[in-house]
Formats: C-alpha cells, structure tokens, sequence
C-alpha cells in the first residue's frame, strides 16, 4: 500500500491519537468552528461501532423524504482538508454527518444550534476485533502484526481514536440532554425495526411503516456489503467484513477477555452509559 511506518501514519492532537492520512492538526483547528445547522443529523461512535450502517439508515430515510439520492462523500467530520469546512456551507440541508471525535471535540456549534445527536454504541469486545481487521485491511491505517499487540494498545487507549472507555465516559456525562438518542449495535441486530422507529420518532420523520420497511430492507449487512463495491470502492470488504455479534470470541484469550472484563468494571459498571452497552 505505502511505504510509511505505523508512527507516520498516526498523529497526537491534545493527547489522542488520530489518523495522518485523513486528517491533520490544521485541519482540526479548522473543525472547532463548524457552523452546525439545527437540522443536521450528527452521528458519534467509538470507531467500528456502527458509523456506516447509521450513515446508510439516515440516508435512506432522507431519501425516502426529500426524493433524492443519497451520498457518502461527506463522511467524518474530522476527515479532510481545512477548506473541506467550507464545502460543507454550500451542501443543503439536511446534512448527514459522522464522527469518533470524544464528545469534548464535537465543534461547539453543534451545542449552540442544539442539534439532535445521534449516538451507537458496540460491545468493546466486538469493536476490538472488528478494529483489528479493519486497520489491518484498510491501507491509511497503521497495521499490527499480532492481535496481541493490538489488544495491548486498545486496552491502553493508544490505538487511533484514543480510549474505548474515555469515549464512552464523554458521552456519559450528556446521556440524558434532551438532544440525545443512544443505540446500540447490538438492539439493531436484534430488531432493526424497532431502532428505525425510535429513529424515525427521534427526528420526527413521520415515516410510514411501509417506509420503513423499505429503509429496513436497503439497510441490512447483505444488501449494504452487495453494494459496498459503489459506496466504498475497493475496500467495501472491508467495511463489511462480518456484521455479527460474538465475533469477539476468534481472537480473544480467555486472560484478555477478564483484563477487559476488569477494565469495563472500573469504568463503565454503574454508569448509565455502561449499563446501555450490551455487554
Ligand atoms: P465487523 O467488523 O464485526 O463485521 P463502522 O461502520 O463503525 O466502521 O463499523 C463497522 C462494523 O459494522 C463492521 O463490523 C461491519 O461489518 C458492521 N456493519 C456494517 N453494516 C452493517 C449492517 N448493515 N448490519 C450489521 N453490521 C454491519
């Protein structure tokens, strides 16, 4: 893919670990003065929690509304050139966008215009497996010679994105704001319906029920990996590896699985945000 070493391809802005490839300090410099727009649709994950399914839902959803086809090419907030934040004045409303930023990083605005947030959560232990593929397949990410090696640096925070749980606890401390709809991974595995409908009632879409189901169909994991050679090119695969939960248990070793066990207590057990993680 390219010749840069694991340290080139990731930089530290205030303390977190992003990737050099897709973004860069200036660029989040410029981010800090986005102009939200009320009727935005903000989606925040940990990485590899369910941004692009989301992504996709929404899209169908606005779609079925506003009658017009729906793109990727605004992807994450953070990713991009400064000038990027200028392009993304001229795209009407509404605008669909993503980010793994902590919720301390989410450009102020966002807060001011009290645009609506939503937020997907994920089973570290999946996340962590799924992550690992993906840096590993994806060539703007740094790769990891063993599970091991990523396990260490994902339990220590120092993979891109940061902490896991310092992630989660950003979002703990907004849990209840108003603005706020938590889902999880897991629950839209479970009943993708009923996700859609909180979704629909959340942005107050008044989606029929023949609606939804039209978004329900467009957004499973066969119908979006069929697809994924348009939306993401070459690295569709990628993107769409499994779609499952429990994958977690190919890679971990029973004493990684208690280190994580002991790292979801300290921080997440007991929180309103940890007792929402299936987990
Ligand atoms: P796996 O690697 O476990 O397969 P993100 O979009 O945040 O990067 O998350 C990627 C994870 O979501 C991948 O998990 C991917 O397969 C899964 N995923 C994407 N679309 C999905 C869908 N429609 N249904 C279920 N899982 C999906």
């Amino acid at each position: 893919a390219n010749n840069m070493t694991p340290e080139e391809m990731q930089f530290s802005y205030k303390g977190v670990l992003y990737p050099s490839l897709l973004c860069s300090e200036a660029s989040f410099q410029a981010m800090e003065s986005f102009e939200a727009r009320e009727d935005d649709v903000l989606i925040i994950t940990y990485p590899k929690c369910g941004t692009n399914w989301t992504i996709q839902i929404l899209h169908q959803m606005l779609f079925l509304l506003h009658n017009k086809e729906p793109t990727l090419d605004q992807a994450m907030l953070e990713f991009g050139k400064p000038e990027k934040y200028e392009d993304l004045k001229q795209k009407p409303s509404p605008r669909v966008l993503s980010s793994h930023v902590t919720y301390e990083n989410i450009p102020k605005s966002f807060f001011e215009k009290k645009t609506k947030i939503l937020i997907i959560l994920r089973n570290p232990k999946d996340a962590a497996v799924s992550y690992y593929h993906f840096t590993n397949n994806n060539p703007v990410l740094p790769s990891y010679s063993s599970w091991d090696l990523f396990f260490k640096d994902f339990l220590a925070g120092e993979v891109i994105y940061g902490s896991y749980f310092d992630h989660a606890l950003g979002l703990e401390k907004h849990i209840d704001d108003e603005n706020i709809l938590v889902l999880t991974f897991e629950d839209m595995k479970a009943d993708l319906p009923a996700e859609l409908r909180k979704i629909n009632d959340f942005y107050g879409l008044n989606l029929t029920d023949e609606q939804i189901q039209i978004v329900e169909e467009k957004s499973t994991f066969k119908s979006m990996k069929e697809k994924s050679g348009d939306t993401h090119g070459k690295l569709g695969n990628v993107f769409f590896r499994k779609g499952e939960i429990g994958d977690w248990k190919s890679l971990f070793t029973e004493e990684q699985s208690k280190e994580l066990d002991a790292k979801f207590e300290k921080y997440l057990a007991g929180t309103k945000l940890g007792e929402k993680i299936n987990y």
